[in-house]
């Protein structure tokens, strides 16, 4: 499929993880892509994986907390490639405890990636976007945004991140731009990694298909909400997570 042939796709947290598997999948459906993450010797790495596939794309080291670096790298963006189709909020982290064990520090770096973040990117993009009279924007939630044990901070981050994003949709639904967020389950990432095992057998073991989902099934979500033909799509949140936001699974 070349659906995003012509289309520029900007993609946070680009890396590793989700945000490697979207970059790897929009770039093979055509689009030339803008990576960008604040770690750059993984994502140098990153560059070199999508470049074999000999797509177009640039990389930027920025850290979304840095509302000046976002306005720059978007301003670039749409300079040196002539627009901006898509913008994939996707940099998040973890710094999980009990409440009363979250410091100041562990609570501010959540939001301050997970929600601000995303928020400084969606405000840059929708200049470029409105003027286009055409925007996707792709925000990552996750199944805890529900509410989860030990994620005070996450779930704050992640609840903010589906208000603000059925808020852009609003907002953009004049002008051709829709606001969707994908909700993942547990996904084989570093981030997953990154977590305690038993916890995450526990959890694994409540998934009703018994098993952790691929980047690539993100990717396919993704790739999905951001397509032309999904334009009367907005608002929505996207569960990806083999039935685990469904509840009771007792088999
Ligand atoms: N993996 C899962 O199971 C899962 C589940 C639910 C939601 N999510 C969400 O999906 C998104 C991607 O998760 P992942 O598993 O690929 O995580 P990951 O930790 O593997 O990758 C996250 C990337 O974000 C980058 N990043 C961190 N802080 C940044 C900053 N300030 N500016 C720019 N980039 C920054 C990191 O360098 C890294 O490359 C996150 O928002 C995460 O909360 C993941």
């Amino acid at each position: 499929m070349n659906r995003y042939q012509g289309r520029v796709v900007a993609i946070t947290g680009a890396a590793q993880g989700l945000g490697l598997a979207m970059a790897i999948r929009f770039a093979a459906e055509g689009a030339t892509v803008a990576l960008a993450d604040v770690n750059e010797q993984v994502l140098t790495d990153a560059a070199g994986t999508v470049a074999e596939s000999h797509a177009r794309l640039r990389t930027d080291v920025v850290d979304v907390t840095d509302s000046g670096q976002v306005g720059a790298w978007i301003d670039r963006v749409t300079a040196e490639l002539g627009r901006l189709d898509v913008l994939v909020n996707n940099a998040g982290i973890i710094r999980d405890n009990r409440v009363e064990d979250i410091t100041d520090d562990d609570w501010h770096a959540v939001i301050d990636v997970s929600l601000t973040g995303g928020f400084h990117c969606a405000r840059a993009a929708f200049g470029p976007m409105k003027r286009q009279g055409y925007g996707r924007i792709v925000s990552f939630a996750s199944m805890s945004w529900r509410g989860n044990f030990g994620q005070t901070n996450y779930v704050a981050a992640k609840a903010g991140i589906v208000g603000m994003t059925r808020t852009l949709a609003l907002e953009g639904a004049r002008d051709g731009i829709t606001a969707n967020a994908i909700a993942p389950g547990l996904i084989d990432t570093p981030m997953l990694a990154s977590m305690n095992g038993s916890a995450r057998d526990k959890l694994t073991n409540k998934v009703p298909m018994r098993r952790t989902g691929r980047p690539e099934d993100i990717a396919e979500a993704a790739a999905f909400l951001a397509s032309e033909p999904a334009g009367y799509i907005t608002g929505v949140v996207l569960d990806v997570d083999g039935g685990i936001s469904i509840g009771s699974s007792i088999r």
